[in-house]
């Protein structure tokens, strides 16, 4: 009997083997017959209830099965396993030629890209850089710079004043002062920095801005001077073929003044939206520094002579690169800045 039900045992198992492809059906298999609650498990459990004659046959034939299937599950999984494997490794295939995922990287802001250009042009002609703080006196600001207390400029309504007589200074030229003051002709710098005045923003207004002042001072400095470099400088910041022209001007702190045009980089000349057919746009104001000046700061204007000249970093980026509006420096939208990458 017991016998009899080996062999059913063994014809079902061999096809439940054969059903099984997975390496989970596989084990399956295996529980089902071999498990704690297995039917082979059982059928060795209770040969302790046959017959004793029966009992050697049934339980060396049960043992025989039990080894079979054994084998044969452990074949098949071996098999199974590894076409799991291989199924898997398929299905995350990596493209190891792919190029890596590169994280995100910055670039400087087109003002710091015009800016540092700007100074990197005026060191190659042996300038160098001076700092002074945006938080400035009065005297520095305007006073020392000849603008008289009447002055249109000094008004509150275009200057944020931070008590009487402390204020953010309203351009770079401060920085000639205390320049001057901290050291002896020769002179030669270059001050970039921030400027505030009390403008409402609009395409060419901002609050606050960027300026790069610019002071030589020596025995024998001239407008002539002040020509050359600034042609250079437009040469090497707009292009060979630029043209700047000088048009007389005024400014308190200078004496003569004027004001430097650049060929119209829409038009180049002709006259245009832009440059409001005039053919050129304004980009800085300069002059030979006002005896009264040289005076504040304890220079004899017998002896020493010098230039100074204050652009618009906003505005030369502008022309350089066709912005129409000011405001798209300060909003910080990528799509805007990353075209300057
Ligand atoms: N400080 C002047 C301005 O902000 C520019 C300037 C600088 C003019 C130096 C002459 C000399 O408008």
């Amino acid at each position: 009997m017991a016998v009899l039900r080996i062999d059913r045992i063994r014809a079902a198992a061999a096809r439940e083997l054969k059903g099984a492809t997975t390496s989970a059906e596989l084990e399956a298999v295996r529980v089902k017959y071999l498990g704690r609650q297995g039917e082979i498990t059982q059928l060795l459990r209770s040969l302790a209830s046959l017959p004793a004659a029966e009992r050697p046959e049934v339980g060396r034939q049960a043992n025989e099965l039990k080894a079979e299937i054994e084998a044969a599950v452990s074949e098949r999984l071996v098999a199974a396993r590894a076409e799991e494997r291989r199924r898997q490794l398929e299905a995350a295939r990596l493209d190891l030629t792919l190029p890596g995922r590169r994280p995100p990287l910055g670039t400087l802001h087109p003002l710091t890209q015009v800016n540092d250009e700007i100074v990197a042009i005026f060191m190659r002609l042996g300038f160098s850089v001076a700092e002074g703080p945006e938080v400035e006196s009065d005297y520095n600001n305007f006073e020392a710079l000849n603008i008289p207390r009447d002055h249109p400029a000094r008004d509150m309504q275009d200057t944020f004043y931070l008590s009487e007589d402390t204020l953010l200074r309203t351009h770079t030229s401060p920085a000639q002062i205390r320049t001057m003051k901290a050291q002896r002709p020769p002179v030669r710098i270059i001050c970039p920095g921030k400027v505030y005045r009390r403008d409402a923003p609009d395409v060419t207004h901002s609050p606050m801005f960027h300026q790069v002042e610019g002071l030589a001072v020596d025995r024998t400095i001239s407008m002539g001077d002040l020509k050359g470099t600034l042609e250079l400088f437009a040469r090497e910041m707009f292009g060979e073929r630029s043209r700047i022209r000088f048009r007389p001007s005024f400014f308190p702190f200078t004496e003569p003044s004027a004001e430097v045009d650049v060929l119209c980089f829409n038009c180049g000349g002709t006259g245009c939206r832009f440059c409001a057919q005039s053919g050129w746009l304004e980009i800085l104001g300069c002059g030979m520094v006002h005896p009264q000046v040289l005076r504040n700061v304890g220079y004899d204007p017998e002896e020493v002579t010098g230039w100074a000249f204050g652009m618009g970093v906003e505005r030369i980026a502008m022309l350089k690169y066709g912005v129409d509006d000011i405001r798209l420096f300060f909003e910080n939208d990528l799509r805007f800045l990353e075209q300057f990458a």
